[in-house]
């Protein structure tokens, strides 16, 4: 069983003054049983690297310099004392275009720096709808997912852009078949696709994440809104370490 993860996705949230909810985080799970990771903005990553968390960007450059005003590359994330970065975020798919060869060849980008891509994918409203929700995540996961990937550099995060930010979340059965089908499908293509940590992300929070964390591989998850405050995801933390 991989270690559990708990990562918490700041999005274009968070000034120096927030930085205290970390610390307030960082001193009641000074002892957590579980990895906690925290992607805050790039402009606090620095400011991050001294508490006891892993620390993420949220998105980088396919590049690792260049002429291409306003990015930042994963060297740029590694050398700011991050350790990881997530890639295809559906925000980062829908506002910038992004397909997923450029997030195959940003999650490579991570990987040449030295940092674990967390990659993103999930389906619509519409597709989930449409009934082609395995089908989505199949071409996601064989575009996105690059050669060279394992479970020391990579996790996948299952987010349902309809759940994000919503307050809607799936069925639990919904959850598990899909985790279970992205671990078959990540079997199939690496060796150690068992110890690979796969997330649930969208509308995580203290009321729903102890039965979300109950489910067949669910190895814990990719939280934006309640990751804000070190009161709304500490009980995440918490309730992933009981599971
Ligand atoms: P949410 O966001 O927890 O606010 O739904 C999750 C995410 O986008 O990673």
């Amino acid at each position: 069983m991989p270690r559990k993860l708990a990562a918490g996705n700041w999005k274009m949230n968070g000034l120096r003054a927030d930085l205290t909810q970390l610390e307030t985080l960082a001193a009641r799970h000074s002892d957590a049983s579980v990895d906690i990771l925290i992607c805050p903005p790039a402009t606090l990553i620095s400011q991050c690297k001294d508490l006891l968390f892993d620390i993420g960007g949220q998105d980088c450059h396919t590049l690792m310099a260049g002429a291409h005003t306003g990015d930042i590359s994963a060297k740029m994330l590694a050398d700011a004392g991050a350790s990881h970065v997530i890639t295809g975020h559906s925000e980062r798919r829908m506002d910038h275009g992004e397909t997923d060869a450029i997030v195959a060849a940003k999650s490579q980008a991570a990987h040449a720096a030295g940092l674990v891509a967390v990659i993103c994918i999930g389906e619509t409203r519409d597709q989930r709808e449409a009934g082609t929700t395995l089908d989505v995540i199949d071409s996601q996961l064989a575009g996105s997912v690059p050669d060279g990937a394992g479970a020391y550099n990579t996790v996948i995060a299952y987010e349902p852009v309809w759940a994000i930010g919503t307050g809607k979340v799936p069925t639990l059965d919904q959850i598990r078949q899909v985790h279970g089908h992205i671990r078959a499908r990540m079997r199939a293509r690496f060796d150690d696709a068992a110890e690979m940590r796969i997330l649930y992300g969208g509308s995580v929070k203290a009321s729903n994440a102890a039965d979300i964390f109950a489910v067949p591989d669910v190895d814990g998850a990719l939280v934006g809104g309640a990751s804000l405050t070190a009161d709304d995801f500490s009980p995440i933390i918490t309730a992933l370490e009981a599971s």
